[in-house]
């Protein structure tokens, strides 16, 4: 399969915008660059929506889809060519690259924003623009707005409709088209290739940081540029610390370690966990908190399909490790009753009966699994799209892309439940597509029951 740059992709999907748009200019700014220290900037990457409709992946440029105004549709403003800073610092496609390669009708430099943009707001009664993440960018529409008002005068009207373009595109980013799907797919492979290469190299007293090296070295090797987020790589307790970034622990023998890693490709990223023995075989208790987990996480990914909603995974989820929870006597009481009692509590906290900082929270499931069980996945690993219509959640329809990761986190210090379950922290994460058909699991590959996770490790220490 050829995955390499297609115009084609980017000019479908700004095709298929100016169908949902009403008649107007809709702006979308490049991702800005944000310096680290002196002249050095943080690793640049372009925001989502704007690679999203122009495939476009320098800094500083700005993009025009036009809808039923004048003859350009795909206006690109981009960096103009320029041999002594290509030199130091790039190659640039300039206004030529940009109608050449990335399919604009018209392109200019930088510098001719200011002149260009209000002309291309004349007469133009709609604007989409999302505002309100740069204070800079807000400056400058409203500049330009400004501008076009100016010429009232000269017979020229200012648009008077400000709409969010977010609503649109990230609609179509939720619904994953096969052009989707062929980079999210392999960011899925590439990643769950990783998170075997972890587990056959673990040994105990590695660093957590040479676990992580084993694994991003394989998402280098295999073509991907750079990771969807900041990898968690979480020894025995560390992994009850849902956000570790430290990464810098010795592994010790008997612990388990918690991986939470994904790679991108073409933009699309993965997000996957996996929770492995550090010596290669799971304790007894070690087995039974993953397992229950696991059974949790296969329950809530049967329930990714057409006629659920985005919250029915979740509540599956809970459903099965609040068994758990009482089966391994974390909590006691009955599941459903720890459930209802733990909604109740939601609901008085929302309508303000209680207060989280002054009223007690009850014992629930909620102490040892705190957070939700997945998220919408694609170019962002916190995906775009909402997930709730009004009160309702949001009904899962084939094309939509959820994580699955259900978790069990039980400190350390938990001096309140048997000692043997301790410093154990799980959490297993799947990467779902939902189909007309069964659920697709995009990240199957990653090894995940207890057995094939010990066979894969005893048959890497075998051959060390
Ligand atoms: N890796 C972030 C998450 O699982 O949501
Ligand atoms: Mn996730
Ligand atoms: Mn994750």
């Amino acid at each position: 399969m050829n995955l390499d740059f297609d115009a084609a992709i980017f000019k479908r999907r700004r095709e298929a915008l100016i169908k949902r748009m009403l008649p107007g200019v809709a702006i979308f700014p490049a991702a800005p660059e944000y310096l680290r220290n002196g002249d050095v900037h943080h690793d640049y990457r372009q925001h989502s929506d704007f690679y999203y409709l122009t495939g476009f992946e320098e800094a500083g440029a700005l993009a025009l889809i036009i809808k039923e105004h004048g003859e350009h549709s795909f206006v690109l403003f981009v960096p103009k060519r320029d041999k002594m800073m290509e030199i130091w610092n790039g190659r640039r496609a300039g206004p030529e690259g940009a109608i050449k390669k990335f399919g604009a009708d018209a392109a200019f430099t930088l510098e001719e924003i200011e002149s260009k943009v209000p002309e291309y707001l004349r007469n133009v009664q709609r604007m989409y623009v999302h505002l309100g993440d740069e204070t800079h960018f807000d400056e400058r529409v409203t500049g330009w707005l400004n501008r076009v008002r100016a010429m009232k005068r000269q017979g020229f009207n200012a648009p008077t409709e400000l709409h969010d373009p977010s609503e649109i595109v990230h609609e179509m980013r939720l619904h994953k088209s096969k052009d989707d799907l062929r980079y999210l797919r392999r960011a899925c492979e590439i990643t769950s290739e990783g998170h075997n290469a972890g587990m056959r190299a673990t040994r105990p007293g590695m660093f957590e940081y040479e676990v992580q090296a084993e694994i991003e070295h394989v998402f280098r090797k295999q073509g991907s540029r750079r990771n969807g987020y900041g990898s968690i790589v979480a020894g025995g307790d560390n992994a009850n610390i849902l956000h570790y970034h430290e990464n810098n622990m010795q592994l010790n023998d008997g612990d388990l370690l918690l991986v939470d890693a994904g790679t991108e490709f073409g933009m699309y990223t993965a997000d996957i966990t996996r929770t492995w023995p550090v010596n290669g075989k799971f304790s007894e208790a070690q087995a039974e908190v993953y397992n229950w987990v696991l059974k949790a996480q296969l329950a809530a990914i049967d329930a990714c399909r057409p006629g659920k909603t985005f919250r029915d995974p979740h509540n599956i989820a809970v459903e099965v490790l609040t068994e758990g929870m009482v089966a391994m006597g974390l909590l006691t009481g009955n599941p459903a009753d720890i459930i209802a009692t733990q909604a109740q509590w939601d609901e008085d906290v929302k309508n303000k009966v209680k207060n989280p900082a002054n009223d007690e929270a009850p014992r629930t499931y909620r102490e040892f699994y705190m957070h939700n069980t997945g998220h919408w996945l694609g170019m962002d690993v916190h995906d775009v799209g909402r997930y709730k219509d009004g009160d309702a959640w949001l009904p899962l329809k084939p094309g939509c892309v959820l994580t699955v990761e259900p978790g069990l986190y039980i400190a350390k210090d938990r001096d309140d439940v048997p000692e043997k379950y301790r410093g154990i922290g799980v959490r297993i994460e799947d990467d779902v597509l939902v189909t007309e058909g069964d659920p697709d699991v995009l990240t199957r590959d990653a090894v995940k029951t207890v057995e094939d996770i010990e066979a894969l490790m005893a048959e890497a220490m075998a051959k060390a």
